[in-house]
C-alpha cells in the first residue's frame, strides 16, 4: 500500500524556528472575484495551525486558475486571511518571499512563473531556497507534472501532509473496496473518466453512468439522444470496452427541456437530455441499497441549469445508506456542500482530476516525488 510507504508529517518532525514550505491547493472556485467555496482552504487549516503552534514560519505555494486564466492571489489575500486567520502576507516573486520576514507568506500564483508548468528543475531549486522542509498538502493538485509537485519534493526533506495522506489512504480503500461495490459516474468529458471506468469495469459489482457522459453511452448503444451533445469519437471504444458488461447500468429514462420526462426510445430529434429520469433514480437507489461501498464522481444532470433532481435523489439515498461512501469532484462536492451534507460521508475528496487519476493509475506524480525523496 502506497499510504504505508509515504513519509507523513507528524509531531516528531522538529519545525521550531524552521521555514516550512507547504504546497496547498488554494485553487478555489471564484464568483464575482471572491471565493465561492472555501472547502479546500478549510481542510488545510489543521496542518497550518499545527505548524504555526510548533514555531514554524510558513511559505505557502498554490496556483489559482479561473476559466483557464491565471489569477493573482494579491486580490484575494484579505479574504484568505479572514478564512485562514494567520495574518499571511503576499509576495509577488520568489525573491520577495525569501526576503519577507513575515510568519506566513503566500507566494503569487505558481503558474504565473513559466518554470512551474514547464516542470523546470531550476525553478524548483529557486522555490527550495524558501524553506528547510517541504510538505505537500495539495493532493488535489498532485496529478500535475509541474515543478512544485515533481521536483521540489526531491530537493528538501519532504512529507505528505495529513490531508494528503488521508486522501491516499481512503482512495486506496476504493481501489480494494469492500464488496459489493458500486461506482456512480456522472459529469461531462469522456476523456477524464475513461481511466476510472476501465479500472472499475474489472472490479466493481455495478457501475452507473449518468450525466452528459451517459448520452455518449446511450448513443453508442444505438439510442436516439436528440440534440444532446455526444462524443462520437468515443463510440467505438465505448462499444468495445463497456457496453457488453452486465454490470453497467445506463439511465432508462431522462429529463429533457422544461423538465419533461421521457423514456429512452421516446427522445425526439430536438430534445436535449439534461438529467436522468425518476425511473432511473429509483433503479439506481435500489441497487445502491445492496452496496457496502460506493464511489461517486460527477453530477448526474445539468445542475447549474436547474436539472438537479437526479443528483439530489442520489444524494439523499447516499446520505441515508450505511455503506461507506466516497465522493469527489469539484461540481459534485459543491452539490454536497450546498445541502450541508459534508459530514455525512466516509470521505469527501478535495480532488477532481487528481482523484480520478489516482483511481485510474493507483498513484500520482506528486506521490511518486515524495517517495523518491532521499533527503532527511
Ligand atoms: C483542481 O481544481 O482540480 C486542481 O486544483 C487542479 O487544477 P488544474 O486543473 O487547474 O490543474
Amino acid at each position: 500500500m502506497l499510504s504505508q510507504k509515504l513519509p507523513v508529517f507528524n509531531k516528531s518532525v522538529t519545525v521550531s524556528n524552521k521555514r516550512v514550505i507547504v504546497r496547498v491547493d488554494f485553487n478555489v472556485p471564484l464568483e464575482h472575484g471572491g471565493i465561492a467555496d472555501d472547502y479546500r482552504i478549510i481542510k488545510t487549516l489543521p496542518l497550518l495551525e499545527q505548524l504555526r503552534s510548533g514555531g514554524a514560519r510558513l511559505v505557502l505555494l498554490s496556483h489559482l486558475t479561473e476559466k483557464k486564466e491565471h489569477r493573482s492571489f494579491a486580490a484575494l489575500v484579505d479574504e484568505l486571511n479572514r478564512i485562514v486567520g494567520l495574518g499571511m502576507v503576499f509576495a509577488k516573486s520568489v525573491e520577495e518571499a525569501r526576503q519577507n520576514g513575515a510568519d506566513v507568506v503566500l507566494l503569487e500564483n505558481l503558474r504565473v512563473f513559466p518554470g512551474e508548468e514547464r516542470n523546470d528543475v531550476v525553478f524548483a531549486e529557486e522555490l527550495s531556497t524558501l524553506g528547510d522542509i517541504f510538505i505537500n498538502e495539495g493532493f488535489s493538485q498532485s496529478h500535475r507534472p509541474y515543478a512544485s509537485i515533481m521536483h521540489l519534493p526531491k530537493l528538501l526533506p519532504s512529507y505528505a501532509g495529513p490531508l494528503f495522506y488521508e486522501e491516499v489512504m481512503k482512495l486506496e480503500e476504493a481501489l480494494n473496496p469492500e464488496r459489493p461495490f458500486m461506482l456512480v459516474l456522472g459529469g461531462v468529458k469522456f476523456a477524464t473518466k475513461v481511466g476510472v471506468l476501465e479500472h472499475f469495469m474489472k472490479t466493481a459489482d455495478k457501475i452507473f453512468v449518468g450525466g452528459a457522459l451517459a448520452n455518449t453511452f446511450l448513443a453508442a448503444k444505438g439510442h436516439r439522444v436528440g440534440a444532446s451533445p455526444v462524443e462520437k469519437d468515443a463510440f467505438e471504444y465505448v462499444r468495445e470496452m463497456f457496453l457488453n458488461s452486465p454490470n453497467l447500468m445506463l439511465p432508462s429514462d431522462v429529463r429533457v427541456g422544461e423538465n419533461k420526462t421521457l423514456g429512452i426510445g421516446n427522445i425526439g430529434e430536438r430534445d436535449v437530455v439534461y438529467d436522468i429520469g425518476p425511473a432511473s433514480s429509483d433503479a439506481l437507489g435500489r441497487v445502491l441499497g445492496d452496496m457496502k461501498m460506493i464511489l461517486w464522481n460527477g453530477p448526474l444532470g445539468c445542475v447549474e441549469e436547474g436539472y438537479g433532481q437526479g443528483t439530489a435523489n442520489l444524494l439523499s439515498v447516499l446520505a441515508a445508506t450505511k455503506a461507506k461512501v466516497i465522493i469527489g469532484g469539484g461540481d459534485t462536492l459543491a452539490v454536497v456542500r450546498n445541502q450541508g451534507l459534508e459530514n455525512r460521508f466516509y470521505h469527501l475528496s478535495t480532488g477532481g482530476g487528481a482523484m480520478l487519476e489516482f483511481l485510474a493509475k493507483g498513484t500520482l506524480p506528486g506521490i511518486e516525488a515524495i517517495l523518491d525523496n532521499t533527503k532527511d
